[in-house]
């Protein structure tokens, strides 16, 4: 477990590494990352490269104790490099190029841009490989998908689709491309989306986001294949940007040793509290990626801009607060963006930890005070990891089938899982947030939101979850459609119909429009959807107050074996979810917290012998928690009371005996 820092040596003068790397390692940094948009320093004309300055800079850092990971440079392909070989850029819908200057100005499938990718991230294998200071590698920066429409993207999506269908005609049939005379009849009508209007094929859509991905995995794979060839003893990763995402992160995350995520928790005073649990949910996506701990590669240390007009500088403790919030939903090493503020270029007013001034301010003494806790804190924390124990599941391919079609005024997929995961948060119950395709053998309580592409082969899965006593709860537009992307022809929920023992009669997509619904005798406004139920072998639990199916059934159980699956046919407020699952953990006999003041967050990390518990403030707000009993914080080496009053941003660790 390391503190680190982001740092670009090719943006100061040479005479300021030394002092930089001396203060760092006073301060506790023991770990940079560099390079990352380096490619015009490194390899400054067509097959001249130059790693001499990059040499000394690691080698001042290493003077000071401090490991380096290098990112391979490939986000910014440098001018010569675009001017000789065009091809290097994305096209967009207009089919113009995306011209250098902003980063990111690359197609993931141009030969050339795989060529000298390859070729500058073997050179610096090379180099770099037996390097006591290197330790692990990130490659490119923050992928994302952005469409590109260059021949090479045209030839490849192709080839994409012959391999997954065979023939037009297949792809025809899979897509029914019959609808608006959109048969192809050869290879050669089929082209990227060129904008990809929503009202497009959605199969073809999705398919090509799934052919997006796929392209940036390829390119990730050819470095990720040089790295461990030449550095054995080297972890690669990559960082990400945050949720929600087009591009498929479990596909991403596959062949990483770890994944690492850029995480910027807003600092305004109204978002507050709201952040935190937006951050928690990310930190769990995260985890869940690879189901294993994970690195922060950026987070905020100071106030961001540039982008948009800067936010709010972090609150006193904020800085603090929300780093331990990453260790304890499972970051295992936290990288700081970035050590001084730039002084040129695009980004000069996303703040450093050290302002333009350079004079060590208020954000630098309350990061120095962190990395004193993190690095005492480390060997209990070092082999701890996070264990949820309700699953929620989350899909990029969900997100991209809603996102191509939206369903209701204001339903939004991701935001439907922030609220479920709020929730959970509030009450103190750690949940694991995974692909639908994991294993979820275990887990007691299953929580699907909106699983709008269905197959048998899924369906059957959550059926045997069930049956060996799970309880799953699913929610609006589930079953929809096959993984096609094509409507099933038959009642909702589809393949889930009869594990739920219920059919949707008829649907009313309200919107932002509201309804009630009644449950336990306790009213609750609804919104987005509304699904009108026929129980087949389900009980009702849950009925609409209002509208010309007041009295109708909203809700219903369904006992199958062991197990239970309970079908909510809409979007309720919050509070319902609250109540809703504090029953059903009450149920299953899992454990939470009630009365968890607003902001205030609680997880374990445990190593099978020891548990720390981390109880967070993130609010501006003083909050006072009931604890079971009284603990010793080995975090502030105190004994803190069963009633614990907590300033706004402290933090406390306990070992739980
Ligand atoms: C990240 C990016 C960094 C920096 C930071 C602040 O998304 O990886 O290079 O730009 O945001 O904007
Ligand atoms: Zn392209």
């Amino acid at each position: 477990m390391r503190m680190g820092m982001d740092y670009y040596p090719e943006h100061w003068d040479r005479s300021m590494w030394e002092e930089d790397a001396k203060l760092m390692q006073d301060t506790g940094v023991s770990l940079i990352r560099v390079a990352e948009f380096a490619w015009s320093r490194l390899e400054p004309t067509e097959g001249n490269y130059d790693f001499e300055w990059l040499d000394d800079a690691i080698d001042t850092f290493a003077r000071h104790g401090i490991k380096v990971v290098i990112g391979t440079p490939t986000c910014t392909p440098p001018n010569w490099l675009v001017k000789k070989y065009p091809d290097v850029l994305p096209i967009d819908a207009q089919l113009h190029p995306h011209y250098p200057g902003v980063r990111g100005h690359r197609c993931f499938n141009s030969p050339s841009m795989r060529h000298y990718s390859f070729l500058i991230v073997e050179k610096l294998a090379l180099h770099y490989k037996d390097h006591s200071a290197v330790i692990g590698w990130q490659i490119d920066n923050e992928f994302g998908l952005h469409e590109c429409n260059c021949e090479h993207c045209n030839t490849k999506f192709r080839d994409w689709l012959k391999d997954k269908y065979s023939s037009v005609e297949n792809i025809n049939a899979a897509w029914g491309n019959v609808v608006w005379s959109g048969e192809y009849s050869e290879w050669s009508e089929i082209t990227t989306p060129l904008g990809g209007n929503r009202a497009k094929n959605p199969s073809y859509l999705l398919d090509y986001k799934r052919f997006e991905t796929d392209s940036v995995v390829e390119f990730q794979q050819l470095q990720l294949d040089i790295l461990k060839k030449h550095c054995p003893n080297h972890f690669v990763t990559h960082n990400i940007w945050s949720y929600p995402m087009s591009l498929d992160y479990y596909k991403l995350g596959e062949k990483l040793d770890f994944v690492s995520l850029d995480y910027y928790p807003s600092t305004s005073p109204e978002k507050d509290v709201t952040s935190g649990y937006s951050g928690a949910l990310t930190l769990d996506l995260t985890r869940g990626i690879k189901r294993q701990n994970f690195w922060i590669m950026e987070t905020i240390s100071g106030p961001p801009g540039c982008w948009m007009p800067m936010w709010r500088t972090p609150y006193p403790g904020f800085i603090r607060a929300y780093s331990w919030q990453c260790i304890a939903r499972g970051a295992d090493t936290i990288v700081h963006f970035r050590w001084r503020s730039a002084p040129s270029g695009g980004e000069q007013f996303w703040h450093g930890l050290i302002d333009h001034s350079n004079v060590p301010g208020r954000r630098y003494e309350e990061y120095r005070g962190l990395c004193d806790e993190v690095n005492r804190l480390a060997p209990l924390l070092e082999g701890t990891q996070v264990k949820g124990k309700v699953a929620i599941l989350h899909s990029h391919d969900q997100y991209n089938a809603f996102q191509g079609q939206l369903q209701s005024d204001g339903m939004d997929y991701f935001e439907n899982i922030k609220t479920l995961h709020r929730a959970f948060t509030k009450l103190g119950i750690m949940t694991d947030v995974l692909s639908e395709n994991e294993d979820l053998t275990g887990y007691k309580l299953i929580v699907a939101p909106s699983l709008f592409l269905l197959d048998t082969a899924l369906a059957s899965k959550f059926d045997e979850y069930v049956k060996n006593g799970a309880t799953l709860v699913v929610l609006p537009r589930t079953g929809v459609k096959n993984p096609n992307n094509v409507c099933w022809i038959q009642p909702l929920p589809g393949p889930l119909s009869e594990s739920a023992g219920v059919t949707v009669a008829e649907y009313d997509p309200i919107g932002k429009d509201k309804n009630s619904i009644n449950w336990n005798n306790k009213s609750y406004s609804c919104s987005q959807w509304c699904d009108i139920l026929t129980p087949q072998g389900a009980e009702p639990v849950a009925r609409y107050e209002d509208d010309f199916y007041a009295g109708k059934i909203a809700a219903t159980v369904h006992t199958v074996d062991k197990g239970k699956v309970y079908y909510l046919g809409t979007f309720p407020e919050e509070s319902f979810y609250s109540d809703f699952f504090k029953d059903v953990a009450d149920t299953l006999g899992l454990t939470y917290i009630p009365n968890l003041p607003e902001g205030v967050q609680v997880s374990i990390r445990s190593n099978g012998e020891k548990q720390y518990m981390f109880l967070l403030n993130l609010s501006r707000k003083q909050q006072t928690i009931q604890l079971e009993q009284s603990y010793y914080s080995v975090l502030n080496n105190k004994d803190i009371a069963q009633e614990l009053n907590m300033n706004p941003y402290d933090v406390e660790i306990v070992e739980l005996l």
